[in-house]
């Protein structure tokens, strides 16, 4: 089959085909989409002929052997650490989610890791209604979700953006205020979902009420971040860091996922969409600020 590998830019490579455990179906991919950790943090020492990819989403051809997941011709979302740029996917059946008709497979590939990030984040902060959120690199794939995730349970959401031209559609998925930068914060927040790490993270933490939290997602800045702790007056009281990963399984948080989209409830925002040819450019685009939202690539077939 034809998949992308880091070889060591991405580009396409014939590999052979999954041979998937008794607990995976076998997925064709339609669609996948990119996020930026697969791509800005990936292992510099990947074995030959080794697939990338974590978010897809296809069609069943081959269902799981020991009887669990969906029939063959299912639809499907997957969530995965390897495997998703390719034609097939092998992903094990609690890692899936069914796919109704009327959603795009396009626009459930968007799903998976940003998705189901935001989601078990905004849960890790706990009961959020009426209290302040703050949601850095808000902009992006995490970003855009947690806004909507966190406005969803009641939180006034602040979402920080690199500029007013990125911060573009946050306001109709339900951020309450915009601030470009967490410097630029007015008043305390409860809860952070920072996808940023560095400098905004320091900035987001000396903004905590009392009991507040930062959940340290992510580190698209990637920088390191420096913390004064003695800071005077710009300390809480006992407000925290907690380290953030999201964490399997997937297939429940994915399943909800789905069903707000089929609902019309949660809002895709797809920034970039296009051939799979053009990843090495979508990729580019993503890790130099220029996706608003998911970069979603479609699995074209070689005749
Ligand atoms: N811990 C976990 O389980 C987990 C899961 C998923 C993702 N992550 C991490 O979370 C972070 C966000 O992921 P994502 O998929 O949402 O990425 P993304 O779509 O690329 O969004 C990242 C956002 O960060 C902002 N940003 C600020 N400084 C940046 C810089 N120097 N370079 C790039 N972006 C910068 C950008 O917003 P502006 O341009 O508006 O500033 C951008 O929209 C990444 O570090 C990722 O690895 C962690």
């Amino acid at each position: 089959m034809r998949a992308l590998t880091f070889t060591p830019d991405l580009s396409f490579e014939t590999v052979p085909d999954p041979v998937p455990a008794p607990s995976q179906a076998l997925v064709q991919v339609s669609a996948f989409s990119l996020n930026f950790g697969e791509i800005a943090f990936r292992s510099p020492d990947a074995r030959p002929g080794h697939v990338p990819g974590w978010d897809a989403a296809g069609v069943v051809v081959q269902p799981a052997a020991d009887g669990s997941g969906p029939a063959a011709g299912t639809r499907v979302v997957t969530f995965g650490w390897s495997g998703a740029w390719a034609e097939l996917r092998a992903v094990d059946t609690a890692e899936l989610a069914v796919v109704p008709g009327t959603v795009d497979l396009g626009q459930a590939a968007a799903l998976p890791v940003a998705g189901v990030t935001a989601l078990q984040a905004v849960r890790r902060l706990g009961p959020v209604a009426g209290r302040r959120v703050l949601v850095t690199g808000a902009s992006g794939g995490v970003g855009r979700f947690a806004v909507q995730l966190a406005a969803r349970a009641g939180a006034h959401v602040i979402a920080s953006a690199g500029s007013p031209a990125r911060a573009a559609g946050l306001p109709e998925l339900g951020a309450a205020e915009i601030v470009i930068g967490p410097e630029n914060l007015r008043g305390r927040v409860y809860g952070v979902l920072d996808n940023v790490g560095g400098p905004q993270l320091a900035q987001a933490f000396y903004r905590l009420e009392d009991d507040g939290v930062v959940m340290a997602i992510g580190r698209a800045a990637r920088e390191a971040t420096v913390i004064d702790f003695e800071l005077a007056g710009t300390r809480s009281a006992r407000g925290r860091i907690e380290n953030f990963n999201v964490t399997a399984p997937f297939g429940a948080d994915l399943a909800h996922l789905v069903g707000l989209l089929a609902d019309g409830e949660l809002d895709v925002r797809v920034g970039l969409r296009g051939p799979w040819d053009r990843a090495r450019e979508a990729a580019e685009a993503l890790l130099s600020r220029r996706v608003a939202g998911k970069a979603v690539l479609d699995v074209r077939r070689a005749s």
